[in-house]
């Protein structure tokens, strides 16, 4: 999960929702200056300047793609689509936790992350290890504040909470995460097709379950049918499929890989994951239009993790 550092924003609203999660970010948040002081400054060092904000933007997009707007109005006196930035702000803490926690020396080690030190690098592993862990918790707290089960009702928080907790667990990123491990200490030579196998289930893990949470908790906020959330989460599994291919063709390009690492790229080699890349890009466009017009959200983001 090495990632690439902030892209340009090609449209006006991914700047703005970018702003508005930011905001969403910074009042879900104790302050950097409470006790316990370097708990919280390396919780905020590690949230923010944030990067390209790609899960709440998801899930603002997948919101706007089932919205009935009058379902939402009313609730929600900061704007209709407040529910999907809070709902996103949520995911983007669980996402900015297991960066934290990816960079550890135990696992990928990273020295850098967003183009400064890592997390444990300016803070030490052990406060490294507690903001992860309290960004992860903050995550779930932030759908549980009273304001807000008002808002989304509690039988829409409960469904909220689960799917969040869902994919980040041992069958989402978590698992990802270790099968990740599991199968770098493997010798695949000769099980090119095993390997393929086990590489997509693990990116689909380890990438894919959140960018569903995503889509799935802006669909619940948006009021989304049961063929709606279906094809929210087509699109999302796509869409990190595509994400995650196209990081692993970044780091192989930059030889920014460990020796011994399996991505997409050792087991596909370049050409063969830029067409699986493309696969998932025309699938996942498929499904996007599926929503007509209110899907237009949802292409301009394959548009932005797409090449040039
Ligand atoms: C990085 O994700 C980790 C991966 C899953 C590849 P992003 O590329 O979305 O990271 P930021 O939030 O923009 O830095
Ligand atoms: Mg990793």
């Amino acid at each position: 999960m090495s990632g690439s550092s902030s892209k340009a924003m090609p449209c006006a609203w991914l700047a703005q929702a970018s702003q508005m999660v930011d905001a969403a970010l910074d009042a879900l948040m104790p302050g950097g200056g409470a006790a316990p002081q370097a708990l919280h400054a390396a919780m905020r060092y590690s949230v923010f300047p944030g990067g390209k904000r790609l899960r709440p933007a998801l899930a603002v997009a997948a919101w706007e793609a089932v919205c009935r707007l009058g379902m939402v109005s009313g609730v929600s006196p900061d704007g209709p689509h407040a529910l999907a930035i809070r709902v996103g702000a949520a995911v983007e803490l669980v996402h900015c936790y297991s960066l934290i926690h990816d960079d550890l020396p135990c696992m990928d080690d990273d020295d850098f992350r967003r183009g400064r030190p890592s997390c444990h690098r300016a803070y030490g592993e052990a406060v490294a290890l507690l903001a992860g862990d309290a960004l992860l918790t903050l995550a779930f707290e932030s759908l549980a504040r009273p304001e807000f089960v008002e808002a989304v009702g509690a039988r829409q928080a409960c469904l909220l909470v689960g799917e969040l907790a869902g994919a980040a667990g041992s069958l989402g990123m978590a698992g990802g995460q270790a099968l990740e491990l599991a199968i770098s200490e493997q010798s695949w030579p000769g099980r090119l097709g095993e390997a393929a196998e086990a590489v997509q289930a693990m990116e689909s893990m380890k990438t894919g379950c959140l960018f569903e949470a995503a889509a799935r908790m802006g669909g619940i906020v948006g009021g989304a049918s049961q063929p709606e959330m279906d094809e929210l989460s087509r699109f999302a599994r796509q869409f990190g499929l595509a994400f995650q291919i196209r990081d692993d063709m970044e780091d192989a390009e930059s030889q920014d890989v460990e020796s011994g690492r399996i991505t997409a790229v050792s087991v596909w080699g370049l050409e063969g994951a830029r067409d699986r890349f493309d696969t998932s890009i025309v699938a996942a466009k498929r499904h996007a239009d599926h929503f007509g017009e209110a899907g237009s959200k949802l292409r301009d983001l394959l548009d932005l993790i797409s090449f040039a």
